[in-house]
């Protein structure tokens, strides 16, 4: 049976992405779709030869439009799956609807509570007790698509925000490729 072609969408540094091509993953990364010129991620794609599409949103007149691209590129490599690791944007219709129930979210907080940006940093000026990742389905809205696994951590009394989001950084590289795991080999 041919290996299941999965792409990550990514806008920055890229770790989660690096932990996905070193993980012993039950797909193939064919694809980086990247919208900012520039990132780091792109960087690590490029050492480990994984193809990149990278596209500048404001040469688009409307997310759909852009997104129509981006379909195209992931037809054209036969992906089936699609993995955000830091892509910030929220995904349109157009993409929701071409691979709906195949796009999946890793987000460091335990949702619902802290979604969008700034979580780590949220979680930990709010003073609760502990926080987490989450790896959940996409929909229309932020954050917001059904979750399929979370795992906590702690918040001590002498973390700062950088010692938390090393934690939380490390619980992600090992919970993200687990979970893409499970839904695979679940198909
Ligand atoms: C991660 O914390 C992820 O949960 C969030 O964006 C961050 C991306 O980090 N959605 P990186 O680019 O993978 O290092």
């Amino acid at each position: 049976m041919p290996n299941v072609k999965a792409a990550v969408f990514a806008s920055g540094t890229g770790s989660n992405f690096q932990a996905m091509i070193e993980a012993d993953l039950a797909c193939d990364i064919v694809l980086l779709v990247c919208d900012k010129p520039g990132a780091a991620v792109l960087d690590r794609a490029g050492l480990s030869g994984v193809s990149t599409f990278v596209f500048d949103p404001r040469a688009f007149t409307s997310k759909a439009e852009y997104e129509a691209k981006i379909i195209e590129k992931l037809y054209e490599t036969g992906v089936t799956w699609i993995f955000l690791a830091g892509y910030m944007r929220i995904i349109g219709a157009t993409l929701l609807e071409a691979f709906e129930g195949k796009i999946i979210n890793i987000h460091p907080s335990l949702l619902p509570a802290f979604p969008g940006k700034d979580a780590i940093k949220a979680a930990y000026n709010a003073g609760v007790g502990k926080t987490g990742v989450s790896v959940h389905f996409i929909d229309e809205g932020m954050d917001t698509g059904p979750v399929i696994a979370q795992e906590s951590v702690k918040i001590f009394p002498n973390d700062t925000i950088q010692t938390l989001q090393v934690r939380l950084q490390q619980l992600e590289h090992r919970l993200y490729p687990r979970v893409i795991n499970q839904l695979i080999l679940s198909k």
